[in-house]
């Protein structure tokens, strides 16, 4: 038997590491004892434990990049036995490389199960994370306390420091304390609810922006528990209206029928939000792209739009103009949309990547395809335009966008003409993009592709009157 004792729960780079010698020596699953630093795992083994093999210097090996993603999620899962999962999985897959593809697999399935638990909790912490005020003498600092249910909180990080950048804040968890000085990231030890400020002035503030956003009319008790969960409600200054917000439902939702229509006020508030957002898009230097483009082309529409449309990324049109799809690819999915009887103006358009990758041909610039690690860093601002818009169906247009919002490789031809049920309820669907049938030659096969792209956009449409 094999002990491998990682640095801590969410050690990614120890089990890699560790994983990687192991698949060398050929060691089976069932060979080895994870453990993590500090745990209370019992020393069944005590010093028989045998001591790592050696990797050998030259020896390496690769598996898919969707396999380090995945594992890079699953790894922060609270369950124990993750590590020998992933340790199997990438046995399997280094055996059997197609083995990431085979979505009825258990044990990919286990893990994607994993994952995907991992990436709710990351999303809730960022939903709802509550900073309260604290004023130290040397200016405020701001303190929130949260319970995630998983090992995410370093692997979050990197949201806070960059959303507030230039606040001091602490962030205190059960297992570990985060804390940001405007420049520096430290941690500290596990805290408890106890230690975080219970109020702040700010708070009433955001209670009466919290009681009038709360539109009775929506009320979807089930809905909104799946979406804000009990547990999380001890630490939302707005929960403590939710049970009179929904007895009063019935009767101001009367009263607000009567007096209709009325402003919504969420689009004021998402407005602000969504144009520094754009601002700060604009200066965007998080992938070497930014260089020879013209300008971000950010996403556009309505912020209350129930449908998003993902593309790849701007064109040569559209890096002049400053707007997604208005080229060419633009015209035929306006005509397509049309055709199928959904309004582009009702709803949002974005891409995966923000600007335009060309290479210079003479005095023509002809699209590239961007590249995973582009998609990566341009999801920090497409992430930020789902949460803000939270449409009701997302349609990703093509492979990049497919890959951009499930994070993962896409085999179009599999996944297209259904529903993919995302987090929170919301659907995503996927199709072809439409430069794939501007650039089929044969004008029949063309006919045909774009009648099936039409069909598409038809089935979203019907399914979200359905779901209106
Ligand atoms: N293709 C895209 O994916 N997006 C655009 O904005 C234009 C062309």
């Amino acid at each position: 038997m094999h002990r491998v004792t990682l640095a801590g729960p969410d050690d990614f780079e120890g089990w890699r590491d560790a994983a990687r010698a192991m698949a060398l020596a050929a060691i089976p699953a069932d060979a080895i004892l994870w453990d993590v630093a500090g745990s209370a795992t019992p020393d069944l083994f005590g010093s028989d434990a045998t001591p790592l093999p050696p990797a050998p210097a030259d020896a390496v090996f690769s598996v898919p990049r969707a396999f380090v993603e995945l594992a890079q999620s699953a790894i922060l899962h609270r369950d124990p036995a993750r590590f020998a999962l992933l340790y199997s999985l990438l046995l399997a897959v280094r055996a059997v490389p197609g083995r990431m593809e085979d979505r009825a697999d258990p044990l990919l399935r286990r893990v994607e199960d994993l994952a995907k638990a991992v990436r709710r909790d990351i999303h809730k912490m960022r939903a709802f994370v509550r900073f309260r005020e604290l004023d130290e003498g040397d200016g405020p600092r701001f303190i929130a306390w949260f319970e995630p249910d998983h090992h995410i909180v370093r692997a979050n990080a990197g949201f806070f420091t960059r959303r507030f950048a230039s606040m001091r804040w602490s962030i205190l968890t059960p297992e570990v304390s985060i804390h940001w000085d405007g420049h520096i990231l430290t941690e500290g030890p596990g805290a408890q609810r106890g230690d975080a400020p219970a109020e702040d002035p700010v708070e009433d503030v955001w209670k009466g922006y919290y009681a009038a956003i709360f539109n009775p009319a929506r009320l979807k008790t089930g809905a909104m528990l799946s979406e804000m969960p009990r547990k999380y409600w001890r630490n939302l200054p707005e929960a403590a209206l939710i049970p009179d917000l929904v007895a009063g439902a019935q009767a101001r939702e009367a009263a607000m029928i009567a007096t209709a229509p009325r402003p919504a006020a969420r689009t004021g508030n998402s407005r602000a939000a969504w144009q520094a957002l754009r601002d700060e898009a604009m200066a965007c230097t998080r992938c070497p792209l930014h260089g020879p483009a013209t300008q971000t082309v950010f996403g556009d529409g309505p912020l209350d739009a129930s449908l998003l449309f993902i593309g790849e990324q701007p064109g040569d049109q559209e890096d002049l103009a400053g707007r997604p799809f208005v080229g060419p690819a633009g015209q035929l999915f306006d005509a397509a949309l049309a055709e199928a009887g959904v309004d582009r103006a009702r709803a949002y358009v974005t891409n995966a990547v923000k600007h335009f990758k060309y290479e210079q041909r003479g005095k023509r610039r002809l699209h590239q395809t961007p590249d995973v690690p582009e998609i990566r860093a341009c999801r920090w601002w497409l992430e930020q335009e789902l949460d803000l818009i939270r449409p009701r169906i997302i349609v990703a247009l093509g492979a990049t966008a497919a890959r951009a919002l499930l994070g993962k490789p896409v085999t179009i031809s599999q996944m297209r003409g259904r529903p993919i049920p995302l987090d929170d309820g919301v659907e995503a669907w996927i199709t072809v993009h439409p430069s794939y049938l501007l650039r089929l030659p044969d004008p029949d096969r063309q006919a045909q592709e774009q009648a099936r792209f039409v069909g598409d956009l038809r089935m979203v449409g019907e399914r979200l009157a359905i779901r209106a």
